[in-house]
């Protein structure tokens, strides 16, 4: 088979290298991808946000088999439903069931209706009824644009004065544009043992009628060690999560995975693709704190290292809706993902900086925001690569993921040197 991945991050290069692995596979290609991705793939100069463009590609390259679509943004525009319209196998939801991330108000109205486990909530359109909300509900408060926001779209105020200059940002001074049209103002949640809330990310193949999830992971969103600083896109990611259980797994896939694939159904909005459970561990149980339509980045990086099962074989199952008769298999072990990033990122940052890399031993270098330039490589995003490596546990992969990172650099590369380093129960 040949197959075209769509997207351009370090999610899409893990893709590639797991599919690459696969006796199906025949030819990858990336649309439009990166310095990394180019390795194993033909990168293809198509803008996958523009869904004619992608529409006429297709139809012009029926050599493609397969499509992978995988960023949020042409999800949301029903990029799978144009591949579909003409033909082609998809992995991915339609843009009917990628709602369940495009619009957060969605997402709280589905949890409300199917008992899923969810902070509390309210959505408004309009800023003087939000204001009165916020003030009745007083701090610690959540306030979340509606729609996709570059993972920007999230305020956690301390007090209510931040809560009311929040509200004003994103209903008034619209600092997500559209996202900000409607917001949904949520109830601080609390972790049971740690402050902020513990969280986990549960990727999971779905058919639509059976869910199996992959294994846990655990990111780090804030730019600086002890997680201060801005939130990012996610500066690292490892697996699995120490405080998962068998017993954990049981309540999450009983009192909210399941239910979820059920409610999609039942909404008539099937999903069929990757469904991410970003999740809180609570004094009142596992509870969901987002839902994304797609592979999670920097988690992927960490999970499908993990993955022995041919990948390609479990997409087919999810297109063909057969995915109960497949068995997954996983790796023992751990993986650890430490994101080097451009000085300045989240804010402003320099592209175009040569990048070198010496001896990184058996880990693997994932690109992200790589491009090559008069023949070499340079930095061309915030995060620009992902260090990843396996060991027997967290401590042993870190330490080798680290010592691959020393022998990396450019001009103000950054990086946490904590990846790896919480929810230690002792
Ligand atoms: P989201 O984009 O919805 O994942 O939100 C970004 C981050 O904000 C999450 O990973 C959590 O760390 C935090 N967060 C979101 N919603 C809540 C909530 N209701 N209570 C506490 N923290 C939250
Ligand atoms: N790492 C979080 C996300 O992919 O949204």
């Amino acid at each position: 088979m040949n197959v075209l991945v769509i997207g351009n991050g370090g999610r899409e290069h893990a893709i590639l290298l797991a599919l690459k692995k696969s006796p199906k596979v025949d030819k990858l290609y990336c649309m439009k991808g990166n310095a990394g991705t180019a390795q194993i793939a033909q990168n293809v100069d198509v803008d996958y946000m523009d869904a004619q463009a992608v529409k006429q590609f297709a139809l012009a390259h029926p050599e493609i088999d397969y499509y992978v679509v995988t960023p949020d943004d042409p999800l949301a525009i029903g990029i799978v439903d144009v591949l579909e319209g003409i033909g082609k196998r998809c992995f991915g939801p339609t843009k009917a069931a990628a709602e369940i991330e495009a619009s957060k108000a969605f997402a709280k109205e589905l949890m409300k209706k199917y008992n899923i486990p969810t902070a509390k909530s309210a959505t408004f359109d309009n800023y003087g009824d939000a204001l009165e909300y916020v003030r009745s509900q007083g701090a610690p408060i959540v306030l979340k644009a509606d729609g996709l926001a570059l993972g920007k779209g999230v305020l956690i105020c301390k007090t209510l004065k931040e809560a009311e200059e929040g509200l004003k940002e994103i209903m008034l001074d619209r600092a997500f544009g559209r996202a900000g049209d409607k917001i949904v103002i949520e109830e601080c949640m609390r972790g049971l043992k740690y402050e902020p809330g513990e969280e986990v990310s549960v990727l999971a193949f779905t058919d639509g009628k059976t869910i199996v999830p992959m294994i846990t992971s655990c990111d780090h969103k804030r730019a600086n060690d002890g997680d201060e600083g801005l939130n990012t896109g996610g500066m690292g990611t490892f697996s699995p999560c120490p405080f998962w259980s068998r017993e954990l797994s049981e309540e999450v896939l009983n009192k909210i995975m399941i239910p979820t694939v059920n409610a999609m159904n039942a909404e008539g909005r099937t999903f069929k693709g990757c469904l991410y459970f970003g999740l809180m561990r609570t004094p009142d149980g596992m509870k969901v704190v987002e839902y994304n339509s797609r592979f999670g980045d920097p988690e992927t990086q960490v999970v499908l290292p993990m993955l022995k099962t041919d990948l390609m074989e479990i997409f087919e199952a999810v297109t063909d809706g057969r995915l109960s008769d497949i068995h997954i298999e996983w790796e023992e072990g751990a993986c650890v993902c430490v994101v080097l990033a451009s000085g300045g990122y989240p804010v402003s940052y320099r592209k175009g900086e040569e990048i070198t890399i010496g001896d990184v031993g058996d880990c693997t270098v994932i690109h992200a925001g790589t491009a090559i330039k008069n023949g070499k490589l340079v930095t061309n995003g915030g995060r620009v690569l992902g260090v990843v490596a396996r060991g027997a546990d967290v401590d042993e992969a870190r330490a080798k993921a680290y010592a691959a990172v020393k022998n990396i650099s450019w001009n103000g590369m950054h990086y946490r040197t904590d990846i790896g380093v919480k929810y230690r129960e002792g």
